[in-house]
C-alpha cells in the first residue's frame, strides 16, 4: 500500500483541501447552476450569491469595508497582472522589490520595454527590504510601489504597514502581493494603506486552484485586462467603470468560488493567530531540527516571527532538485526545489546557481511530519 503523502508544498498550493470546500463546490454545482448577474431564474440568482458571499467573507478578512472592491481573478499572477497594467502608462515610475515573484517582474519587464521605468530595491541577504530604502527610491513621477509580502522562497515577511504608510504619504499607490500570506498573516487594507491587494484562493485560504483576487481600493479605476459581457449596462461598447463588473467580463468560477468562501470561512473561524501560533511552533520545530545538520545552511531570517511557514536550505555537495526527487521517492515527502518562479529573490539570498529546497507548512501540517522530516534527512545525510 503507498504511503500517505507528508505534503510541505502548502507555499504552492495547500492541500489537503478541508471537506467543507469540497463539499460546498459540490453543492455549488448541483444548487447554483445558472450563470450568476445574466439571468433573472432561480438558478442564476443563486449563483449570484454565492459569490457575493464569497465577496463578503474576503472583506471581513481584508478589512474591506465595501465588498464590491474585490474583483475575482484566475489566481494571484492575473490579479497582479491587472493592478500594474491596469496603472501604469508610458512615462511612469514604479518602485519594486528584490523580493518579487515572476508574476511582478515579468509583467514590470514587459512594460518598461513599452516606456515604463523601473527601479528595484535591494532587500537584505536574509530578504527582508528596509522602509527607508523603499522610501530613498521613490521619484516624483513614481505611481506605483510593489512589495511582496512575504517571499515565496525563503517566506521573509516585510513590513507592509510601514512601507505603506511612507508610499501614501508620497502619493504613489501600493500594491502588495499576498501570494503567500493572505490567510496565513493580518491584512487590513486601510490600517496598512494598501491600495491594491492581489490574493490567491488555492494557498492560505484553502479555496480550490483557479481562485483568487485583487482588492482595489475605491476611487481608484484600472483599466481592465479584458473586455467583455458583464451582465450590466451592455447597450454601452466600452466596459462599465462600476466595480467588480469592469475588471470581471465572461462567466465567473461559482464552482471554485463557493470552495473559497468556505475555506476563508474556515480561516476566519480559526483565526489567524490561531493558525498562524501553531504554524510557528512547527515551523521552529524544523527549522531548529534541521540547523543542527552539518552541511545544511537554511536561507532567511532566523527568527520565526519574520518567516511564515517556509523553511528554505541547500545542502553542502547536494543538489536540490535531486534530493527532493528523493525525499518523494523513498519518503514520501513533497516539497519544492529550485528557484520556484522567483529568479530575483535567489540572486538577493545567493542562491540563483543552486536554488533551494523548499519545505513549506500549512493548516495540515502536524508535528509528526516534521519529525518524518527530520528522521529522513537523518538518512539522507549520513
Ligand atoms: N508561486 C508558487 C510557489 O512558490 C506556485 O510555489
Amino acid at each position: 500500500m503507498a504511503k500517505p503523502v507528508i505534503y510541505l508544498d502548502h507555499a504552492a498550493t495547500s492541500w489537503p483541501k478541508p471537506p467543507a470546500v469540497i463539499h460546498a463546490m459540490i453543492a455549488a454545482m448541483a444548487d447554483a447552476g445558472g450563470n450568476p448577474g445574466r439571468s433573472g431564474h432561480a438558478l442564476s440568482l443563486h449563483a449570484s450569491e454565492v459569490i457575493h458571499d464569497c465577496r463578503e467573507s474576503l472583506a471581513e478578512l481584508f478589512a474591506v469595508t465595501d465588498p464590491l472592491r474585490i474583483a475575482f481573478t484566475a489566481n494571484a499572477t492575473e490579479a497582479l497582472n491587472l493592478a500594474i497594467k491596469g496603472v501604469l502608462q508610458p512615462g511612469d515610475h514604479v518602485v519594486f522589490t528584490s523580493m518579487e515573484h515572476n508574476a511582478v517582474w515579468r509583467p514590470l519587464k514587459a512594460l518598461e520595454a513599452r516606456g515604463v521605468s523601473l527601479t528595484m530595491v535591494q532587500a537584505g541577504p536574509d530578504g527582508i527590504v528596509a522602509p527607508s530604502a523603499m522610501a530613498q527610491a521613490l521619484q516624483p513621477n513614481t505611481k506605483l510601489v510593489v512589495v511582496t509580502h512575504a517571499s515565496n522562497v525563503n517566506g521573509a515577511i516585510n513590513d507592509i504597514a510601514t512601507i505603506g504608510k511612507l508610499v501614501r504619504a508620497h502619493g504613489a499607490l501600493f500594491l502588495v502581493d499576498a501570494a503567500q500570506t493572505a490567510g496565513c498573516l493580518p491584512i487590513a487594507v486601510e490600517t496598512m494603506a494598501i491600495d491594491l491587494l492581489a490574493f490567491p484562493g488555492h494557498k492560505g485560504l484553502f479555496g480550490p486552484q483557479g481562485t483568487g483576487g485583487l482588492y482595489i481600493r475605491p476611487g481608484l479605476l484600472l483599466a481592465p485586462l479584458r473586455e467583455g459581457g458583464t451582465g450590466s449596462l451592455s447597450h454601452l461598447s466600452t466596459m462599465p467603470e462600476i466595480a467588480p463588473d469592469r475588471y470581471e467580463s465572461g462567466t465567473p468560477n461559482t464552482p471554485g468560488l463557493a470552495g473559497l468562501q468556505a475555506g476563508v470561512e474556515q480561516v476566519l473561524t480559526e483565526g489567524i493567530a490561531s493558525l498562524r501560533a501553531r504554524e510557528r511552533q512547527l515551523v521552529d520545530q524544523l527549522w531548529d531540527g534541521l540547523a543542527a545538520f552539518p552541511g545544511v545552511t537554511l536561507h532567511g531570517p532566523a527568527d520565526s516571527t519574520l518567516r511564515t511557514g517556509i523553511v528554505a536550505l541547500t545542502v553542502a555537495g547536494r543538489d536540490c532538485e535531486e534530493l527532493a526527487g528523493i525525499l518523494d521517492q523513498d519518503f514520501s515527502i513533497a516539497c519544492r526545489a529550485g528557484l520556484s518562479c522567483a529568479p530575483l529573490a535567489h540572486a538577493t539570498l545567493g542562491t540563483e546557481v543552486t536554488g533551494v529546497l523548499r519545505l513549506s507548512l500549512g493548516a495540515s501540517t502536524t508535528a509528526n511530519d516534521v519529525e518524518a522530516v527530520l528522521t529522513a534527512f537523518r538518512v539522507l545525510l549520513r
